[in-house]
């Protein structure tokens, strides 16, 4: 078996806030069971907006060159990919949503160019947190399986943590630590990884 990459993509504003914290588990998760894991903050990355100048549809090539342009190849090398967001207004933050925005170049390399984005068998899950009783996590699920949907990643379910609000509040309930270590250890687990 070859080694299993596992991308962790943190959109949250906050460093160290519970979103991270729990991706920062998750990930560990996958490097007790032999992962190669990395984490990007994207808060430091530096990524403008899509313009929708639809100029990768020719070539499935986003002309911006930012800080999303290391990205691409990340993302399309990953074997698991993990999204942890805050919920901000009902959905993902705004900076979760740029980087998405910005796969629209993947999206086209499959929807336009009819190509595959990555390898075979690529898993991906979602990790959300929300600081009232009952956030509304809808909205960020069906972001993430619409972009995982792009860029031929298998939707495997999300975390979700509710009432956790003030930074550093996810370790009041180790439970969720523990179910964020468990989300990264069962994707390597199932990953089918290229031999
Ligand atoms: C701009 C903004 C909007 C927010 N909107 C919501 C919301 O709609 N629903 C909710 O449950 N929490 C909301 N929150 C609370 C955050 O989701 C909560 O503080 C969370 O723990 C932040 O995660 P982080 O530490 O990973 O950044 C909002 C916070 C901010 C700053």
């Amino acid at each position: 078996m070859s080694i299993v990459k596992v991308l962790g993509i943190s959109g949250s504003p906050r460093a160290g806030g519970n979103s991270e914290t729990l991706l920062a588990e998750a990930l560990k998760g996958a490097s007790s069971r032999g992962a190669e894991a990395r984490m990007v903050e994207l808060r430091a990355s530096d990524i403008g907006h899509c313009q929708g100048c639809n100029a990768c549809f020719s070539d499935g090539e986003c002309r911006i060159e930012d800080g999303m342009s290391p990205l691409y190849e990340l993302v399309a090398e990953a074997d698991v990919i993990i999204l942890a967001s805050p919920v901000y207004f009902s959905g993902m933050s705004s900076v979760m949503k740029q980087f998405i925005d910005r796969c629209q170049s993947l999206w086209a390399r499959k929807e336009v160019l009819g190509q595959r984005v990555g390898g075979p068998g690529r898993r991906g899950a979602l990790i959300s947190v929300g600081g009232q009783g009952s956030p509304v996590f809808r909205n960020s699920i069906s972001v993430a399986k619409s972009l995982f949907n792009s860029i031929d990643v298998e939707y495997q379910g999300e975390l979700t943590a509710a009432d956790v609000d003030s930074k550093g509040e996810v370790f009041d309930k180790p439970w969720l630590l523990r179910e964020a270590r468990e989300l990264g250890e069962r994707l390597v687990d199932r990953s089918d990884a290229a031999p």
